[in-house]
């Protein structure tokens, strides 16, 4: 069973290990309403408390099918902390009627989109709201303005970003009038920009969990066409036997949970098996050496 950890020094906690619904919709015969809640109560079991959604998943239909699945299932929403994320306006049927897919991070639009997600999910708050991307055309005073109108009016009882840089974040932070709780990013095995771009650094200096998004590469882990995707798995051949043979979508999310700052990772995989197999990278601790191995071998290169 997972436990549940501190995201920041005074917020919310949530699960070694969230659950990501970017994907809950995408397969030719998508989950039934009965279905999402039988996958919702195996993350509890597995001690997978939190869910991580987003105003434009499946083009804005992905908090919709959720809503429905805490609707029929009294009491299952209060077992869950709820991430939600807004921000971004692209042309749909189900939403927006924007010419082009473009960010808007303004107070109004912030307070609009969070009153739909409580709307669309069922619920009468989000545990924390992010904003989805840094949006250029926004001051960072008027994205404050909104995320603390939400926070004082108890429609979201924590504020965060994703995909913000450092000088981004520290922008944002100076201007809410409360501290944002996380950063959540894109980290992987497959993708290491943030060891060295400032923003996991930024995070293990404030105290603040970040999330990490993509933990498997957004499945490039199991590419065979992937160069990195294949040196990185034989690799994990060779280590598996010290970590009880544990899988190789555990070690990446293990490798992921060593790094300093804590990152959580956020799951991409809506099957069963694989959830439950996922949740024991918590029950690994990896090696320094093995943990530079697998650096090494998404690299291609040892460290200079
Ligand atoms: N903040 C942001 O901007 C942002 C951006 C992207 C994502 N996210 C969040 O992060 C979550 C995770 O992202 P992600 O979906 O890209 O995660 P991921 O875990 O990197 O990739 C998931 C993909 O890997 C595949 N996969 C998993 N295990 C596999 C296996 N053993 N063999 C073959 N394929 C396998 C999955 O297929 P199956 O489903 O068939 O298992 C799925 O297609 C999202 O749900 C969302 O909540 C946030």
């Amino acid at each position: 069973m997972l436990a549940s950890v501190s995201l920041s020094p005074n917020g919310p906690r949530v699960s070694q290990i969230i659950f990501g619904t970017w994907r809950l919709l995408d397969s030719d015969t998508p989950p039934t309403t009965q279905q999402i809640i039988q996958t919702l109560e195996l993350c509890l079991e597995l001690g997978i408390s939190t869910i991580d959604t987003a105003e434009i998943y499946g083009l804005y239909t992905v908090e919709a099918a959720i809503g429905a699945a805490f609707k029929d299932q009294p009491g299952l929403r209060e077992q869950f902390q709820i991430i939600s994320k807004c921000g971004i306006d692209v042309p749909s049927a189900a939403k927006s009627k924007a010419s082009l897919p473009h960010y808007n991070s303004g107070s109004d639009n912030l307070i609009a989109c969070a009153e739909k997600s409580l709307s669309l999910l069922n619920i009468d708050h989000l545990d924390i709201l992010l904003v989805h991307r840094p949006d250029w055309f926004t001051a960072a005073d008027d994205t404050a303005a909104g995320l603390d109108l939400l926070l004082q009016q108890g429609k979201i009882l924590h504020a965060g970003v994703s995909n913000y840089s450092p000088a981004q974040f520290d922008l944002l932070n100076d201007r809410v009038n409360t501290p944002l709780v996380t950063n959540q990013l894109e980290f992987s095995l497959l993708n290491m920009e943030a060891l060295d771009d400032g923003s996991l650094t930024q995070c293990e200096q404030q105290r603040l969990r970040p999330m990490a998004w993509s933990p498997l590469g957004g499945g490039r882990l199991y590419d065979p066409n992937d160069e990195a995707g294949q040196r990185i798995r034989q690799c994990m051949q060779d280590i598996r036997p010290r970590y009880h043979d544990a899988d190789d979508s555990a070690l990446a999310l293990a490798w992921i949970m060593a790094h300093p700052a804590k990152p959580i990772p956020i799951l991409g995989t809506t099957q069963a098996q694989r959830i439950s197999s996922s949740a024991l990278a918590a029950k690994i601790k990896l090696e320094r050496q093995d943990w530079y191995a697998l650096w090494q071998a998404s690299t291609g290169y040892s460290v200079p």
